[in-house]
């Protein structure tokens, strides 16, 4: 007989606060400032003792401005037209609309963490913060999967961190 799922719910821990309304980069990009910052909810702020001693972090959001129905293969707004897997893309309309972004810290005060740019709307409810730990989270034999295929893959790459350039 087939498992049934297990029925759960998570609960928002914080917000993301970025200048974000409805567009933001495709992937987290470093700006300086104090524009993004992740304001965790009081009751649980004793969570961020000893974060300040690493330089990264793993933040898990929720999308919750997505209102598509998630489909199983998806075209990336920036590959060029290529179809792939959702479960091969970063896309957010999934069938969990959940996201994974890499910031560094920059400070902690309080409840709030003040980090490099984000790629989220603002007021992105938070569900969890991990810290991003040296060489286990280095994969030195990591690839670059289906984009190595793309023609230009170098161009597209900067069209998948958000980055302005002139071609
Ligand atoms: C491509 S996703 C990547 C997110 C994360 N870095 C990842 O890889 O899981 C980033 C895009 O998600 C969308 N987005 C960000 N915050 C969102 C929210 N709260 N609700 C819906 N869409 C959101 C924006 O269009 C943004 O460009």
């Amino acid at each position: 007989m087939p498992k049934k799922n297990i029925d759960f719910k998570l609960e928002q821990i914080g917000v993301i606060k970025t200048p974000y309304q409805e567009k933001a980069p495709y992937q987290p990009m470093d700006k300086d400032g104090e524009e993004f910052s992740i304001i965790i909810n009081p009751e649980y702020v004793d969570g961020l003792n000893d974060l300040k001693k690493f330089n990264y972090i793993y933040v898990i959001f929720y999308a919750h401005q997505i209102t598509r129905k998630p489909e199983m293969m998806i075209t990336p707004p920036w590959a060029d037209g290529k179809k792939v897997g959702v479960f091969s893309s970063r896309s957010p309309i999934r069938p969990n609309p959940i996201g994974l972004s890499i910031v560094s810290i920059k400070k902690i005060i309080e409840n709030r963490i003040y980090t490099s740019g984000l790629d989220v709307f603002d007021g992105t409810p938070l569900l969890d913060i991990k810290p991003y730990i040296k060489d286990l989270d280095d994969k030195s034999d990591a690839n670059y999967g289906w984009i190595e295929e793309l023609d230009d893959k170098e161009h597209l790459s900067l069209h998948i961190k958000g980055i302005p350039h002139d071609y």
